[in-house]
């Protein structure tokens, strides 16, 4: 067992104030994993208060692009050189497969390269010159950072969440404090280390790990946080946004999905099939942007739904950390009970259960589960309208493209959507009519550093990644100047 005790905050290891400690749990086998330090309320005020004045009275802000950029740099050559024990440890907080634990890393290194690209090209752009119509004046536009940054991230992608938010918020100048889940708490810590080697300030990064209502609720109601930047569940989100509220803080909000893929007739049979299968099996299924909702045209669907079982079968499933396993187990008990319940509900609710929904044969211990194939569901049942957050696929016949549409934008989520058709002007004719942030045309999932993230309706609030994401981490101040040496004239006429 590993063991963890401290924090970090200010630029040192601290242990928390209380002493208090949680488990994390190997999802594989169900054994602690690791104790984790449980930072409370008062450990936060000390990160708070650290970042808060980092910002006000520190370095980090008013240094140069370039000179940020350069330790954004080091955080990602630290990230690429300790990526295979960094993976390791992933596939062990949150039992995914190895080979997508180091995706995740690999992106997670990137996502600091690109912001610190970002950073160094705003040196270049100190201002943005606005054309007025009046031309007594000259006005344009500065971008300073938004200052001190309250970030709360879930389980699924533990340092690919942490990478979306600290690296464009310390590109901009922001100082932060991270909280990232209690599930899968390792790899931000391990990311502490490697921030502090890389040479970044005191109190510009601050690390509490701790469970949601004692950590996370007092780090969102803090009076001295200027933003809050949150990836989870829509309870949770909405609980975020009414602690954002009473100081009118900054936010963005990536919640919760119910996505779904479109396949029209003329699709590729197979590719059609790795798409929806890569779409909702991949991560276990725990995704925010998951195309859970399949729906097919109705001349392909059973030829479809025949190929999709076949080759479900063939999925291997096991410890992440073995070869060739394509899925690994949940990440906690609470997730486990959760998707059994919804696939307890699918069976009761007119849907047909073609494959899956069950612990594997010959793995007794662990968070296992064979991922499952629902047909024909009811678009009134739970299964086809909530968020599942697990292997479970959802699949329906449509006949025209006006059904298709109607049908996947009645939801109350916007985060992503796919549409798989040969016919490329009809494909992003039905990407225009799709309500959601994301759209993938003849794919699903595949997501860049460079392009913009985030949802429409009850998917969120704001974008990450790319511009959109950096912006996000940046005030926009307008700069107005009276050119004219004639009285403005409200009393000197
Ligand atoms: P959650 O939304 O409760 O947890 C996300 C983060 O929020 C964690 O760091 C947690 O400690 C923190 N948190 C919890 N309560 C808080 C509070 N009162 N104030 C501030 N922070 C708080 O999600 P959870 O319970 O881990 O998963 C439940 C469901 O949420 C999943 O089954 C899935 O449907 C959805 N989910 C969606 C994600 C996404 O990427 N959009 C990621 C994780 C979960
Ligand atoms: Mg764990």
């Amino acid at each position: 067992m590993d063991s963890y005790q401290h924090l970090y905050i200010d630029g040192q290891w601290t242990l928390p104030i209380k002493g208090g400690s949680f488990a994390s749990t190997d999802p594989s086998d169900e054994t602690l994993l690791a104790r984790v330090p449980a930072a409370t309320a008062e450990d936060v005020d000390l990160a708070v208060r650290a970042a808060r004045r980092a910002f006000d009275e520190g370095p980090w802000p008013r240094m140069s692009g370039a000179e940020r950029g350069k330790v954004l740099r080091a955080i990602a050559t630290g990230i690429r050189q300790r990526l295979p024990q960094l993976a390791e440890l992933e596939v062990r907080d949150n039992g995914k497969p190895l080979p997508e634990a180091e995706w995740d890393l690999g992106d997670a290194a990137g996502c600091f390269e690109f912001y610190a690209g970002l950073a160094e090209a705003a040196d270049a752009q100190p201002r943005q010159d606005i054309a007025l119509a009046d031309e007594r004046f000259s006005s344009w536009v500065e971008r300073e950072p938004v200052g001190v940054v309250g970030a709360i991230i879930p389980w699924n992608f533990p340092l690919l969440m942490a990478a979306w938010k600290v690296a464009p918020a310390l590109a901009a100048g922001c100082c932060i404090v991270l909280k990232p889940s209690e599930l899968t708490s390792l790899t931000a810590l391990e990311l502490a280390a490697i921030v502090h080697e890389a040479g970044v300030p005191a109190g510009v990064f601050n690390l509490v790990t701790g469970l949601g209502p004692d950590a996370g609720a007092p780090l969102t109601e803090h009076p001295l946080v200027d933003k809050l930047a949150f990836t989870g569940s829509v309870p949770t989100g909405r609980r975020v946004m009414q602690a954002a509220s009473r100081e009118i803080k900054n936010l963005s909000l990536e919640l919760g999905g119910k996505s779904p893929f479109i396949v029209f007739a003329d699709s590729d049979v197979e590719a059609a099939v790795e798409w929806i299968m890569f779409g909702i099996f991949w991560n276990q299924g725990q995704v925010c942007s998951a195309t859970s909702r399949v729906l097919v045209q109705r001349e392909l669907y059973p030829a479809l739904l025949e190929r999709l079982v076949a080759e479900t079968q063939k999925i291997r499933i096991g410890n992440g950390l073995e070869e060739g396993v394509l899925l690994g187990p949940l990440v906690s008990r609470g997730q486990y009970d959760k998707v059994l319940a919804a696939i307890d509900s699918g069976r009761s609710s007119g849907a047909r259960l073609l494959h899956g929904g069950e612990r594997p044969v010959g793995l007794d211990k662990g968070y296992y589960l064979t991922p499952a194939i629902f047909a024909d569901v009811p678009t009134d049942s739970d299964i086809w309208r909530e968020e599942i957050f697990g292997p479970v696929v959802c699949l329906r016949a449509f006949d025209d493209e006006a059904e298709a549409l109607r049908l996947a934008n009645d939801s109350p989520f916007g985060l992503a959507a796919a549409v798989m058709s040969r016919d490329l002007p009809r494909a992003e004719r039905v990407a225009k009519g799709l309500r959601a942030g994301i759209v993938w045309i003849n794919c699903s999932q595949p997501t860049f550093t460079e392009a913009p993230w985030g949802g429409y309706k009850q998917s969120g609030i704001g974008r990450e990644l790319g511009q959109w994401g950096f912006d996000s981490y940046r005030e926009v101040k307008q700069v107005t100047r009276y050119d004219s040496d004639q009285p403005w004239g409200w009393y000197i006429k």
